[in-house]
């Protein structure tokens, strides 16, 4: 990956998803997890601050060593047992049915295989158990898909393999996920083509 993606490009990404402007979207996307939670694309752990009292363990998986590290302080800070469980989200090494929620905050757009990703999520959570997530892609508009499609290959060059047109709705429900909330909007003093959000709570049959 390179000096830019092992070291320079988590720094860049925990300013970036760090930012209070995520907070309301994190505590919203986080609201109703609990015991046993895997996070797939953990970063520098900036949704920590945020698990609910019912949580009980988190299962860690990140691929970024800086991004770890990075989450230190908030690991050590939180009440919550929180350990690296795993380093891609593609390969989970974890049995089937063992936890009871799942999360995942702006990670869809980077997994490269993320059909495989969201199938491994659905085997390893229990039937009827939930992965709450908030991530950006295709936008609504077809205006602003026409800029995504145009950006796509700087935005992926630039930020580690982030795509911006996945239809992460339709991603869901093709892994199998039945969606039961989601909220579809654009994050506020951010550009259209890298803020078209869908937040919400999908379940695994
Ligand atoms: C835009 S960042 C979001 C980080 C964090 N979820 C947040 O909300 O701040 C995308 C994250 O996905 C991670 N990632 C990339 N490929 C991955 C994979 N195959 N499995 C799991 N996570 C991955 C990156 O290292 C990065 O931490």
């Amino acid at each position: 990956m390179g000096i830019y993606g092992e070291r320079v490009l988590p720094r860049i990404i925990n300013a970036a998803c760090g930012m209070k402007a995520n907070d309301p979207h994190r505590r919203r996307v986080c609201a109703g997890l609990e015991g046993d939670v895997v996070e797939i694309g953990f970063g520098s752990g900036l949704n920590v601050p945020f698990y609910p009292e019912a949580v009980t363990r988190v299962a860690a998986v990140e691929p970024a060593d800086a991004g770890w590290n990075l989450a230190a302080k908030r690991v050590k800070a939180s009440n919550v047992a929180i350990e690296r469980a795993g380093l891609d989200g593609q390969s989970l090494p974890f049995e089937d049915d063992s936890f009871d929620s799942a999360v995942s905050t702006w990670t869809l757009c980077t997994i490269p295989d993320v059909a495989t990703a969201l199938r491994e999520v659905r085997r390893v959570l229990k039937p009827g158990a939930t992965l709450h997530f908030v991530e950006h892609g295709l936008a609504p508009d077809e205006k602003v898909q026409r800029c995504q499609h145009r950006f796509e290959p700087v935005q992926k060059r630039l930020f580690g393999g982030c795509h911006l047109t996945r239809p992460i709705v339709d991603l869901l429900t093709g892994a199998g996920f039945t969606i039961t909330e989601l909220d579809v909007f654009y994050e506020d003093g951010a550009p259209k083509l890298v803020a078209a959000d869908s937040l919400g709570v999908a379940v695994s049959p």
